[in-house]
């Protein structure tokens, strides 16, 4: 069986996070991913927080797998006629450079239209048109810009950021959707189109519960907000909600068996309206099921705190794991906090190819998380990342046509 996106050809100029977020989902669902790094020097993350001296980064091979490396220098004469040619022979060009680099190297957008009309040029910033577009952007500038860190964190307390990747994996993400909704219309139109994706807009996308409620403030206080329950104005703001379920049916984190030595023995556990009886019975307050003070969703609101107070009594019983068997037969929606330890070492991730165990040839064997979206015509595996310039000759020789000696010769002239 083929894959989806079998006979897409990719440029791919990403570094970094982002851009190599978007660009792996695209080459796990068959794409030929040709990542183009600096002659001697490659993707600035092959050498950050490495572990081991002298080989390639965790964080450059969990974002690179399915991917070929070249090296081509394209600020070099010979090297800009042989990415010219490569424009040519590709469907798709992604770049993740700071604003204007790409311009810099000669290749705006217009240009690449001109030597390719089909090609599907896609671009990562940080902002969009505007007073900041000019500006180079990293994932937690992103997390402040769009929104989300305004709104993470406890009340009364410093903003905060997460470490869900949503500046940099998320906006990624968008990228390659937009990618491929291109490739889509490219099949009608015959023309290819530009692709931009600002790293702020991601962001705001992923929040966009909390413009809500920012809206809803102007019409009363956020009652589902634990800060109602306890008598705490509102501003004039989104406030930050700790861990208060951010939709229509309240939630928190609570403490577990264990959770004096353990920092991970807690469960988020959800107050579903529809199952509320069933709560009450399995924390040992059947009373509450007909009381008018906690029978219904508007009338617990202002009692969260008693309520979650009760329910973390009981939880504090058992283990985060003996919550879940509880709860989950009586339909109470609830999930324990899971290490990254415990994910590595979670067989079932292991069965569905979600965590997945890469050999490389300098790094031995690693854990990497495998391609989150399963098709069922169209599976993926996951290929260690390339080493720098690995696929460099293949590439010129199979995509370009290039002989040996025109290969050595563009060597020579230290275009790649
Ligand atoms: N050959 C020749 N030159 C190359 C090259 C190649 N193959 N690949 C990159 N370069 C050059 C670029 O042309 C640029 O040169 P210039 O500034 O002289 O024009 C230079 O390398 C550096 O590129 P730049 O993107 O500015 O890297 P940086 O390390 O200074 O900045 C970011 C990194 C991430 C801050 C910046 O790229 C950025 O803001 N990107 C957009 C937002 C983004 O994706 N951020 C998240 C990253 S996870």
């Amino acid at each position: 069986m083929g894959k989806a996106l079998d006979g897409v050809r990719i440029l791919d100029f990403t570094h970094v996070q982002s851009g190599p977020t978007c660009t792996q989902l695209l080459a796990w669902f068959g794409a030929d991913v040709i990542k183009v790094e600096r002659p001697g020097v490659g993707d600035a993350t092959r050498g950050q927080l490495r572990d081991i001296p002298d080989v390639d980064s965790l964080y450059f091979t969990m974002l690179n797998h399915n991917k070929r490396s070249l090296t081509l220098n394209s600020k070099n004469e010979t090297g800009k006629q042989l990415l010219t040619r490569l424009i040519e022979e590709c469907d798709v060009m992604v770049e993740n450079f700071a604003p204007g680099a790409i311009d810099r190297m000669g290749f705006p957008w217009e240009k690449i239209q001109e030597i390719n009309p089909r090609m599907i040029y896609a671009s990562v910033k940080g902002f969009g048109p505007g007073p900041y577009a000019d500006c180079k952007v990293y994932e937690n500038v992103a997390q402040c810009a769009g929104g989300s860190a305004s709104t993470t964190g406890m009340l009364g307390e410093v903003p905060m950021v997460t470490g869900a990747q949503i500046g940099d994996s998320g906006t990624g993400l968008h990228l390659a959707f937009g990618i491929v909704t291109a490739l889509y219309h490219r099949e009608q139109s015959g023309r290819g189109q530009r692709v931009t994706c600002a790293m702020q807009d991601g962001v705001l996308n992923l929040c966009r519960v909390k413009l809500r409620d920012q809206q809803r403030l102007g019409h009363g206080p956020l009652k589902e907000y634990s800060q109602f329950g306890e008598g705490i104005p509102f501003g004039e703001a989104t406030p930050r909600a700790g861990n208060d379920s951010g939709g229509g049916q309240p939630g928190r984190i609570l403490k577990c068996k264990g959770w004096e030595t353990d920092p991970d023995a807690y469960t988020y556990f959800i107050t579903q309206a529809a199952v509320w009886k069933n709560i009450c019975d399995v924390i040992g307050k059947p009373e509450w099921k007909e009381d008018p003070e906690y029978a219904t969703p508007d009338a617990r609101l202002p009692h969260l705190n008693e309520v979650f107070g009760a329910i973390e009594d009981w939880t504090m019983t058992k283990s985060k794991f003996e919550v879940m068997e509880i709860c989950n037969p009586l339909n109470i929606p609830v999930g324990p906090i899971l290490s990254m330890k415990e994910i590595a070492e979670e067989p079932s991730l292991r069965e569905t190819g979600t965590i997945v165990e890469v050999d490389h040839p300098e790094r031995g064997k690693y854990l990497s998380v495998g391609n989150p979206v399963k098709l069922s015509d169209s599976p993926s595996d996951v290929v260690r990342s390339p080493l720098l310039g690995e696929h460099t000759d293949e590439v010129l020789r199979d995509v370009l046509g290039l002989s040996d000696d025109e290969i050595a010769k563009a060597r020579e002239e230290g275009a790649v």
